[in-house]
């Protein structure tokens, strides 16, 4: 059957201060996670032949760095671009750009960031990168937090409206194995 694993890249210096976007590196603990990532993944990439699909950002090419497996930076597997308030933490987006903070609470789902994207912009860039997935046996995705909600949405068949809130949570590898057309979701938390 065809096993897909999706993980968020490891902590990254932006995490730790609670910032949008950006390009930054991974943390200390980020590392540790990409250590025991590349550990679980290369155990079974023994056995199987595994692929390794990446963003184009720093922090997703390092959580891959030590897996033993051919990579690929795939540009549509970029975090959510955050526009004008890329950098920003939310609490200086309110107050910067109250009116901006609210329209995205009441619909996160449509809400655009001005020369940014929305959620739906997201899915429409993930598509050919979604069907180009289910041709592949065994592939790990390290994403990021906004477009790993979108995937893991389209393979779950998750109602739109409550992709953005879903549960993604970092260090921590979910695991999708298909059964007929439907999958089994298994979450395994790495210890960092
Ligand atoms: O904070 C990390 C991050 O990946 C940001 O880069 C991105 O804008 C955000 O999460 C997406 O989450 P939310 O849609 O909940 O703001």
């Amino acid at each position: 059957p065809q096993t897909i694993y999706f993980t968020r890249h490891g902590e990254s210096e932006y995490n730790v201060l609670g910032r949008i976007g950006g390009d930054a590196n991974l943390s200390p603990r980020g590392e540790r996670y990409a250590h025991g990532l590349a550990e679980y993944i290369n155990r079974i990439a023994g056995h199987e032949p595994m692929a390794v699909w990446t963003s184009e950002m720093r922090r997703t090419k390092q959580t891959a760095a030590e897996i033993m497996a051919p990579k690929r930076a795939v540009r549509a597997l970029n975090e959510l671009d955050a526009g004008i308030c890329e950098g920003l933490t939310y609490e200086e987006m309110q107050e910067r750009f109250p009116q901006e903070f609210a329209w995205r609470d009441q619909d996160k789902l449509r809400y655009r960031y001005p020369w940014g994207e929305s959620y739906i912009d997201i899915m429409t860039r993930l598509r050919p990168v979604l069907s180009a997935l289910e041709d592949e046996d065994h592939v790990v995705v390290v994403g990021h937090q906004a477009v790993l909600r979108c995937m893991l949405g389209y393979f779950l068949d998750s109602k739109l409206d409550e992709l953005p809130y879903m549960n993604v949570p970092l260090h921590t590898i979910v695991k999708l194995t298909s059964y007929g057309y439907k999958y089994k979701v298994e979450m395994i938390k790495l210890p960092v």
